[in-house]
């Protein structure tokens, strides 16, 4: 194989392993991530990874951690989006990334990283997922999950006491000084971006069935593509 050849063949690969990014916004405890599980168990024979924004916390400092419940996780620079932009751009480019384990009782990452392997779909999920434009512009898809605020409430509760560790005065705190203003402020604003929008999270089952519908459609169409695309990056090298 000569070398203008294998480099064609380098470009098709790298056509061939573009991601099809679902972004899958929505305030806290909307149900994100049912809506993402139920999306990804409905796309079998499909390569599909989960990757959650909140993976993406910055560490918080000692002097932080001392105030911990003045800290404000509802506020875009609260996320390193920098390292999630840089993964995104590695997995977009068929490589492989590690991803740090978020733990929310610690307030920051543990050991070890999770690994993430190349994938046919990547869905994103977080609060803020839709909110920088250039997160936007690695999606082909864009949900915003719209659960009723008080539905939402009593479900923070429950988790952060329950599975969090929390003490309930100060998730009711927490909830008035950041959560809802946060929400108010930068989360229900990316609703616009969104193509799709599903009213009450993950009890809606026939929403979810025709976004599946569609992704699986957009996905064919995406392969397709991709295929076309390869055999143009080939046939037109021959033809220098
Ligand atoms: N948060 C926190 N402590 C941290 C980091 C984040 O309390 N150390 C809170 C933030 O206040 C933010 C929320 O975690 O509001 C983000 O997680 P959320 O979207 O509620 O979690 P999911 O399980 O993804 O929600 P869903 O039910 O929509 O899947």
């Amino acid at each position: 194989m000569d070398s203008q050849m294998a480099a064609s063949m380098d470009a098709a690969q790298m056509v061939l392993k573009v991601p099809f990014v679902i972004g899958v916004a929505g305030g806290t405890a909307s149900g994100k991530t049912t809506v993402c599980d139920m999306i990804i168990s409905q796309l079998q024979n499909q390569r599909v990874v989960l990757i959650s924004q909140e993976a993406f916390y910055h560490p918080l400092t000692a002097e932080q951690l001392e105030k911990v419940h003045e800290h404000n996780f509802d506020h875009p620079d609260a996320f390193n989006t920098e390292l999630l932009l840089s993964c995104m751009e590695e997995l977009k480019h068929g490589r492989g990334i590690n991803i740090p384990n978020y733990d929310f009782k610690l307030h920051r990452s543990v050991e070890p990283a999770r690994v993430v392997n190349p994938s046919d779909v990547i869905i994103l999920d977080g609060i803020l997922i839709l909110h920088d434009p250039r997160l936007r512009d690695f999606m082909n898809m864009k949900i915003f999950v719209d659960s009723d605020s008080d539905v939402r409430l009593a479900r923070r509760i429950r988790r952060d006491t329950v599975e969090r560790n929390r003490n309930i005065l100060n998730v009711l705190d927490q909830y008035s000084k950041h959560v809802k203003p946060g929400f108010e402020d930068f989360i229900r604003p990316t609703k616009k971006y969104a193509d799709v929008i599903i009213p009450r999270g993950a009890d809606n089952d026939v929403a979810i069935d025709l976004i599946v519908q569609h992704i699986r459609t957009k996905l064919g169409q995406h392969d397709l593509c991709k295929i076309y695309s390869n055999v143009f990056v080939i046939q037109s090298t021959f033809q220098i």
